[in-house]
């Protein structure tokens, strides 16, 4: 559990202190910078020396015990030990520096064969040199950690962390060296469990690992750690937020919001909190869109700091079958993908891999993405702000979570407020999803609709979904009345007629549906397997001509239901994931992309392109 509350970790720290003397406190993970990226960092990334360590020997002694727990502090490869002598009159049995090394970000499974399928313990060592100035705080940042990452600098722990795509933040001004000389260790796990969130079954590869960038941020003693700053609710003329400092000069500071462009500069007053919220006329905005994505240099400064972002201005909506974007009646013409380079398979590593995914969508005819299932990197959302595709964000609460679990509801919400504070300023941004494929029963619907509050109390200006639950009945009528669409503001659902039932694709059309909810529909999910290259008939499965068939024929079937307002087909890219073991047709990887895994566009593409073509010309004209 990530201690969150301050009072959680005042209890940790006395524990800890009552406990051994000699290890310093846990330092609370402390609220994620808004925008850390766009500070002055320290990069971290590289190579990283790393230790495999499936018995985890490097954490816990030969009864089990845990080496930071025990008196001392100290036995565990985290203290990154050295023999004192030429004769190594101490036994140790690690050493990073003589240790190989994993380039982060990156998760493990890509980078070493050994480390294919590998689930477990594996540490990370870096050593850096930071001159610490007068006045300025220095935060350690792991954009994702997968799964569970416990924390160290300079021997002492930091923290642990569970989640394997949210950001881990740690204030680390006052553990650094003097000196300058620094050394950081992880222990990262991405062994599944039950009671963990995605529990531990799931349709993707579990890489594990530091998968998205390491840095040091610098900022002054007292800075702006948030911030929001979008159009309120509904409202196209008015902007509306709030600014958060931290640090001992907090409270009653003057922050000034600027927009040059939009010439609004306008002056708030922190409360004693070092929070001021505002709301400020905006009449001549140009509204952000996905044909007009208009970004605006936004500056919030107070004496001592000062943060630039780029930020666009719209409104979502929803008005019974409608969803509004503006105002306007849009289609979501989407596609789903997960943070996967499918040329290189493994995590998405950086800004390019993320670049050709989004330039795969905008070639498709998309103005939309579904980040299937998990946060995707921060740098996601930005890149979908400047190219002009709306995004469905999701948690990871996928198929059977343990619902009557306090902690893994509490990890779910911890990873939903991370996934919202990241994309809380991204006018791309327009759907929270609170999970996918969710069995029915009472505990589920409990768990479910508190998280889909939550959201809501945490963004009221966006749209609110999951991919909830269907049933088929004899007479061939696909049911959807899920319970937790009433908590929803989209009817979402997961359909595979012609791949997992209903027949061939030219049997599908036999369906209709009938949909409890008057809200807008999009199918978050529906497709088929096809190895690229593969051709034959369109009743031939595994073949391309029975994918382009089965999304002609899908095409039609959902064309006969009058609250349709968006799709994201299953998926955009190939990607690998454990439960395809077909040796011919799919080798470790799901084959439901529309794009092989050498990047061949295969014929359902084509067929998907035409129809957002026609859908294009009746929504926007063009
Ligand atoms: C499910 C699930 C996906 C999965 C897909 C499939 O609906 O949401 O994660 O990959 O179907 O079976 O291919």
């Amino acid at each position: 559990m990530t201690f969150r509350t301050s009072l959680q970790t005042l209890a940790a720290a006395f524990l800890l202190l009552a406990g051994s003397f000699a290890t310093q406190p846990l330092l609370a993970q402390s609220t994620l910078i808004q925008n850390a990226p766009g500070r002055r960092v320290l990069s971290l990334n590289g190579r990283w020396n790393y230790i495999i360590d499936p018995y985890e020997n490097g954490f816990y002694d030969y009864r089990r015990e845990a080496f930071d727990q025990s008196k001392s502090g100290k036995g565990g490869y985290y203290d990154n030990a050295k023999p004192s002598t030429k004769q190594e009159t101490e036994l140790i049995e690690y050493d990073f520096d003589h240790a190989d090394a994993l380039q982060v970000p990156g998760d493990w499974n890509s980078q070493r064969p050994e480390l294919l399928y590998y689930e477990g313990t594996i540490w990370y060592k870096k050593s850096f040199n930071l001159q610490p100035k007068a006045g300025k705080r220095y935060h350690l940042y792991f954009g994702a950690i997968n799964y569970e990452a416990h924390v160290y600098l300079n021997g002492k722990k930091l923290g642990m962390h569970k989640g394997g795509f949210t950001p881990i933040q740690y204030d680390i001004t006052d553990r650094l060296n003097p000196g300058g000389d620094n050394f950081v260790v992880v222990k990262a796990d991405n062994t599944r469990r039950p009671e963990e969130v995605p529990t531990i079954n799931t349709d993707w590869w579990n890489y594990g690992g530091m998968t998205r960038d390491v840095f040091v941020a610098e900022t002054p003693q007292t800075f702006i750690s948030d911030y929001k700053v979008q159009l309120a609710k509904g409202n196209m003329g008015q902007l509306a937020g709030f600014v958060q400092l931290t640090g001992e000069a907090k409270a009653n500071q003057t922050v000034t919001l600027s927009i040059p462009e939009a010439k609004i500069t306008q002056q708030v007053k922190t409360d004693g909190e070092g929070r001021a919220s505002f709301t400020v006329p905006a009449r001549k905005l140009t509204l952000w869109s996905p044909q007009t994505p208009k970004l605006y240099a936004v500056t919030l400064s107070t004496g001592t700091d000062q943060v630039q972002d780029r930020i666009g201005f719209r409104t979502i909506e929803t008005r019974g079958a409608d969803i509004l974007l503006n105002g306007k009646s849009i289609f979501m013409r989407g596609i789903s993908m997960h943070d996967e380079n499918p040329l290189i398979p493994g995590r998405a590593r950086g800004e390019g891999d993320l670049r050709m995914l989004l330039t795969w969508a905008k070639e498709l005819g998309c103005n939309y993405v579904r980040l299937a299932h998990y946060p995707h990197n921060e740098t996601m959302l930005k890149l979908a702000d400047e190219m002009g595709l709306l995004v469905w964000g999701e948690v990871p609460v996928y198929w059977t979570i343990a619902w009557q679990n306090p902690a893994t509801y509490q990890n779910a919400e911890n990873q939903l407020s991370d996934l919202i504070s990241l994309g809380k300023n991204r006018a791309s941004v327009v759907v929270w999803s609170i999970g996918n494929e969710t069995p029915l029963s009472e505990p589920r619907l409990k768990f479910m609709s508190s998280l889909a509050q939550k959201a809501r109390s945490l963004d009221d200006t966006r749209l609110i979904s999951a991919a909830l639950e269907l049933h088929r009945t004899p007479d061939n009528v696909i049911h959807v009345d899920d319970p937790l669409g009433e908590f929803l503001d989209l009817t979402s659902i997961n359909e595979y007629a012609g791949w997992y039932w209903g027949g061939k694709p030219s049997e599908i059309t036999k369906y209709t549906f009938d949909i409890k909810y008057n809200k807008p529909v999009t199918i978050s999910e529906f497709g088929g397997d096809a190895l690229a290259g593969y051709h034959a008939d369109a009743d031939t499965r595994w073949s391309e001509e029975y994918q382009e068939a089965l999304y002609q024929q899908q095409i039609k079937m959902l064309s006969t239901i009058k609250n349709l307002r968006g799709m994201t087909p299953w998926i955009l890219a190939d990607f690998r994931a454990t439960r395809r073991q077909h040796p011919v047709y799919q080798q470790g990887f799901n084959r439901k992309g529309l794009i092989s895994s050498t990047g061949v566009k295969k014929k359902a593409f084509y067929v998907l392109q035409e129809y957002y073509r026609q859908l294009a010309k009746q929504y926007d004209g063009k």
